[in-house]
Order: C-alpha cells, then structure tokens, then sequence
C-alpha cells in the first residue's frame, strides 16, 4: 500500500466570505499557521483591509471579489488566487447569510435565494477546486454548515433548508473523494457573535431570540466568538494525513454555575 505523503507545511487557502465574521478570523488563523489565504467577498475592499494587516504580521494574503452566486466571479476568484499563492489545498466555505422569515410564510423567490447563496454558492465554489484537488490527490474542503441541521430554529426556514441540503452533498462527495487524498469535512458552528443578524431590525432580533428560549434551543446566554469557530476549522486542516474529521460541531460553552450542590 504506498504511504501517504504529508501536507506540505504551506498549504494555500481560499475561504469565502472572508469579509466579515467566521471567514475573516478563518483567514487570520490559517495565515498565522503558515498557510496564504487568498480572502474573498464582495467586499473586496474590506477584504483587503484586513489582507494587508496579516501581510504586515508577516503572513501571505490576497483580497480578491468574490460572489459565489455568480460563476463568472468564482472563477475570476480561483484563478486569481491561485496565480497568486499556487495551487489551492484548502477552501473553507463561509460566505452565507439568513434572511430572517418563516418558512411557511416565505416567498418562493426568497427562499430560492437564500438557496442561492448558501447552497449553490457553497457548491460553485467547492466544484471549482475539488476536481483539480482530486487529481493532485490532496486537499481540504472545509463545509460550514450550522448546527441548525441537528436543532432547526423557528424563523429562518430556508435557512435551515439551505444548511441541511448542503450537507446532504458533502456526505455524498466524502465518500466520492475517499482514496482520492481529498478530505471533505462538515463543520457546524453554533451561534457565534458575528455580523449575522446585526443588520435585523431589532424586533425581529426579540423575536428570534425568544423563540430560542421558547423551543429550548438557548441553554446559555453565550456565544461562540468568530475565533473559536477558526480554531475549529485550523484543527480539522491541520489533522495530520492518515485521519480525517468529518464532521465536527463547535458549541458555546455555558458560564460557571455559581454554586452547584450536586
Ligand atoms: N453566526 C452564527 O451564529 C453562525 C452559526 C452557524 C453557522 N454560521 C455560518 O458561518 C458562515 C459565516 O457567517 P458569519 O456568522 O461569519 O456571518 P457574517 O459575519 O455575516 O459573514 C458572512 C460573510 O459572507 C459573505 N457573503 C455574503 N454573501 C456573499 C456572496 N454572495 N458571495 C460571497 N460572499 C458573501 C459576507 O461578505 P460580503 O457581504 O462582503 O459579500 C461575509 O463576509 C455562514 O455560512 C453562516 O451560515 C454562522
């Protein structure tokens, strides 16, 4: 059986949705443990804000457009990237968004929408890289999905649609690229204090938020912070050859008890 080669130490990186959030503490992580991340949103310019402030810190990044709704600008994406850092060895998929709605009340166009975006804009990004990953036989696909496909929350419908039709793929492609040295993986963060949701109206908000309680679904009042979310994506990458984490869930974890009598 022939041994697998190691990762090289230098791994180049696309992550999606890099602008904000989960993406951008994603690319901050990897660019520290050596790896260049080529960081993508339509914010290009906000991208580059923080493309050049981990330049300064000695690591290699590149801010480039991205929307991954259209497949123009995902290809513009990969090629540039990778005429920037080389061939590509990871890609984490965090560009996403909820639109806050019931799904039995939301729009066919809107729900289609929100599909746009955190399905088929996960998958056109993932479709660009994995074949060429595939033949090179080595890579990492990092899904982030959202803990929403364990526990569905109320008001967001087609984004729990969304979530749980894009693991559906990558439980299918895990097992396509098995032997292929390409590792697909699943990565569920729950909530995490990001710009998700901070442009709701705030009764909204309320509403979410209390729905949460209602159904059980907020044990705590914490959140996960987008740099516990990029730990979580670093040690599923950085698993050495010869493991694989295929799904990993990331939770907050719940404030001291002040006093327990058990
Ligand atoms: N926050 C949570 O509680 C939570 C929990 C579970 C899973 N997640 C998932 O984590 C991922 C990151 O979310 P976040 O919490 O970090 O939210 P965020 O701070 O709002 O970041 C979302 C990112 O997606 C990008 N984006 C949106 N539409 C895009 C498009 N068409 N093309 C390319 N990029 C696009 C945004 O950049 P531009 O606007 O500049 O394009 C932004 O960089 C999402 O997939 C989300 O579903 C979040």
């Amino acid at each position: 059986m022939p041994r697998v080669p190691p990762h090289p130490e230098r791994r180049p990186a696309l992550v999606s949705g890099a602008s904000s959030g989960i993406g951008a503490a994603v690319a901050v992580a990897l660019a520290r443990a050596g790896h260049p991340v080529a960081l993508g949103a339509r914010r290009a310019a906000v991208c580059e804000e923080l493309a050049a402030r981990i330049r300064a810190g000695g690591g290699g990044a590149v801010a480039l457009p991205l929307d991954v709704t259209s497949d123009g600008s995902v290809s513009f994406f990969v090629s540039e990237a990778e005429q920037a850092l080389g061939e590509t060895e990871v890609v984490v998929t965090c560009a996403g968004e909820v639109t806050p709605g019931n799904a039995y009340e939301t729009s066919t166009p809107a729900f289609e929408a929100q599909l746009q975006l955190d399905l088929l804009g996960t998958q056109r990004l993932v479709a660009a890289v994995a074949p060429a990953m595939a033949a090179r036989r080595r890579g990492d696909i990092v899904f982030v999905t959202s803990d929403v496909v364990r526990l569905p929350r109320p008001r967001m419908g087609a984004y729990v649609a969304a979530k749980n039709a894009l693991e559906g793929p990558a439980g299918a492609m895990r097992m396509e690229l098995e032997g292929t040295g390409v590792r697909a993986s699943v990565l569920r963060p729950g909530p995490t204090l990001s710009g998700m949701g901070s442009t709701w109206p705030v009764e909204v908000l309320r509403k979410v938020l209390d729905d949460w309680t209602r159904f059980g679904l907020a044990r705590h009042d914490r959140f996960l912070k987008p740099r516990d979310v990029a730990a979580a994506v670093l040690a599923v990458v950085s698993m050495p050859r010869g493991a694989h984490v295929t799904l990993l869930e990331i939770e907050p974890e719940a404030p001291l008890n002040e006093e327990r009598n058990d």
